[in-house]
Order: C-alpha cells, then structure tokens, then sequence
C-alpha cells in the first residue's frame, strides 16, 4: 500500500515545480501571509470563524461549510490553508485515493471537511488538534458537514503523543494490514 505524505507549508513548493515556475508572486506573498497568521494562531479567534461558519453554512451539505470558510477568510484574517494550496491537497487525495487519512493540525476543521468530502465510504479520517477549544469547534464543524463518528475520530493531543498511540485507533482491515494511505502535515512541528 502506497503512503503518501504532503506536507503543507511544502506544496506550494511541489506546485511551483510542477507548474514550471509559472507560480505569481501573488501566490508567494499568500503564504508568506499564511505563515504569519499562523505564528499568531493563538490570538486568531477560533470561536469566531466557528460561529460564522455555523450560523451562515447550510448544515449537511460539505461544499456549502467549506464556500463558507471562504466567505470567512475573505474578509477576515484566517489561518486556513490558501485555495492554491487546497487544489494541491484535493490533487494529492483525488491521486492517492486514499481510505485512510492521517491529518496531523485540525485547527478549524477546515481541511479534515475537505479530505472527507473526497474518501470513499469506508474511508476514515484520524485528525489531531492539540489545542482542547479548537479540537471541540473543528469536531463540530465536521458534523455540521455531514460526516458522522464512524468515518471520523479527533484526537486532542500533540502530534507526538498521538503518533504513538496510533496502532490502537487503527483496526485492521479485512484484506490490507492496519496502517494509512496519507499523511497530511499541518501541524507546528
Ligand atoms: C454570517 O454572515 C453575515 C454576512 O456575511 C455576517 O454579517 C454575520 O456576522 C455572520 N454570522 C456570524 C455569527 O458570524
């Protein structure tokens, strides 16, 4: 079983490759902005993009909680992952085809929304929040999405801690041993 891992702040760099360096500036000053965002993570509010997107995203429907983040991010500073690196993320998944997912960094729920909307319906997604707040708002968000316990888990934890307690949220499946297909790093390392 292939493992593919994508690291975020890496695909933009995957992508300028892979488009020849046709990447705009444009794209580059976006992440250097993502990246600052990122360093005041901590005072970004959490609760608030919650709040918007949940009043304001037709609950059950993935596509419309994730036009709603847009609407968000839009308009407010936010430290959800650039649309460029988004398509790159959806590229990978659509690619890979993977049925299991290890997203390491949920923060606002906003990329697990984006990996489930893409795995088939015995995929299953194993996020990890550290921050016990944001783990709570993202596991939210991933209901209001539509997607239920059995195709999900939110593991509140530092990615080192949940690393090794991995084996135990992965049951083996019938025909291919336990393990995961991708990886996915957004986490602050
Ligand atoms: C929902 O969206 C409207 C318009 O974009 C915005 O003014 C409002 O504050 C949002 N609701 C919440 C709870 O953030």
């Amino acid at each position: 079983m292939w493992l593919m891992v994508a690291s975020v702040p890496l695909l933009p760099a995957v992508l300028m490759v892979s488009s020849r360096f046709r990447v705009k500036v444009s794209s580059l000053c976006h992440r250097a902005l993502a990246w600052a965002l990122r360093l005041v993570r901590g005072k970004v509010c959490v609760r608030s993009i919650h709040a918007f997107v949940f009043s304001n995203c037709t609950h059950g429907k993935a596509d419309s909680v994730l036009e709603t983040f847009d609407l968000y991010a839009g308009t407010h500073p936010s430290f959800c992952i650039s649309p460029q690196t988004a398509e790159a993320v959806d590229e990978v998944v659509r690619r890979v085809r993977p049925s299991r997912v290890l997203e390491l960094g949920m923060h606002c729920g906003y990329t697990s929304v984006r990996l489930l909307r893409l795995l088939p319906p015995a995929g299953r997604l194993i996020t990890v929040e550290q921050d016990p707040l944001t783990a709570e708002l993202g596991e939210e968000i991933i209901l209001v999405s539509g997607f239920k316990h059995t195709q999900f888990q939110v593991l509140t934890s530092s990615s080192a801690e949940a690393i090794q307690t991995l084996h135990s949220h992965l049951e083996p499946d019938k025909e291919t041993s336990a393990g995961l297909d991708l990886v996915l790093m957004d986490h602050d390392p």
